[in-house]
């Protein structure tokens, strides 16, 4: 899901530097769009899957300011991850242009067509790529403090590739060797 935001705004803030009739901005927002729905389909599943299953346990519980900080971050970062894609939505559906899916086909627009409607949308759009943004410096700042000088598991807790730090999952038991 990272991968795929960071790609979307990326190719975001290059469309919103090029002309009306550039060649390639149609091209740049066909891949944009279609990034950012499939976000908006991923978060609704990892919602799910979190009501339904739960988060790992921390192995230590955090101290109470990183605990206060960590769930502001990740719940805005929850409610950008959900207000990116609606507002596009809304703004290119309400705009009477297209809303494709990687040339699969096309989602169908529920609101109605509304310039109004549409600009207040895209300001949305606007004003919330800059607080994603400016959270994700936050968060990735978080994790390389964690990394580099808490040295601490929670990077591990997002990473498939380190062992699992959660008790619930806990270290093949160590065999003592006696002398
Ligand atoms: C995670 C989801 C998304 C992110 C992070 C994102 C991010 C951005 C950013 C950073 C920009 C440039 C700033 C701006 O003009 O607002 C932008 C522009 C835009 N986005 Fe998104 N977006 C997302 C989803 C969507 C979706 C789902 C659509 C439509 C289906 C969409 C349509 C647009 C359009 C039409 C522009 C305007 C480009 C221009 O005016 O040149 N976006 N987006
Ligand atoms: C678009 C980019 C990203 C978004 C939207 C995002 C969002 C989030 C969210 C919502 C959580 C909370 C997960 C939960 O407990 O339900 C989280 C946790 C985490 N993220 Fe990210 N993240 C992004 C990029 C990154 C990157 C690039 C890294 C690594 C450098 C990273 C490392 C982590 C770590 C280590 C945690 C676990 C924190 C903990 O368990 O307390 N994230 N992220």
């Amino acid at each position: 899901m990272a991968a795929t935001i960071f790609t979307a705004i990326a190719l975001g803030i290059w469309a919103l530097y090029l002309d009306r009739d550039s060649p390639i901005k149609g091209s740049l927002l066909f891949v944009h769009k279609s990034l950012g729905l499939t976000v908006l389909i991923l978060v609704i599943a990892r919602v799910a899957y979190s009501l339904i299953v739960g988060k790992p346990p921390y192995r230590q519980p955090l101290h109470r300011f990183n605990q206060v900080g960590s769930t502001t971050a990740h719940l805005l970062l929850y409610g950008l991850m959900i207000l990116m894609p609606v507002t596009g939505y809304v703004f290119t559906g309400a705009g009477g242009h297209p809303l494709p899916f990687y040339g699969l086909f096309e989602w169908p627009s529920i609101v109605p067509k509304d310039k109004a409607l549409s600009q207040l949308a895209g300001a949305f759009h606007y004003w919330g790529a800059w607080a994603i943004c400016s959270v994700l410096i936050v968060h990735i700042l978080a994790v390389v403090w964690h990394s580099l000088a808490k040295r601490d598991e929670i990077l591990g807790r997002m990473l498939p590739t380190m062992s699992n730090p959660s008790p619930r999952y806990p270290p093949a038991e160590t065999v003592e060797l006696k002398s």
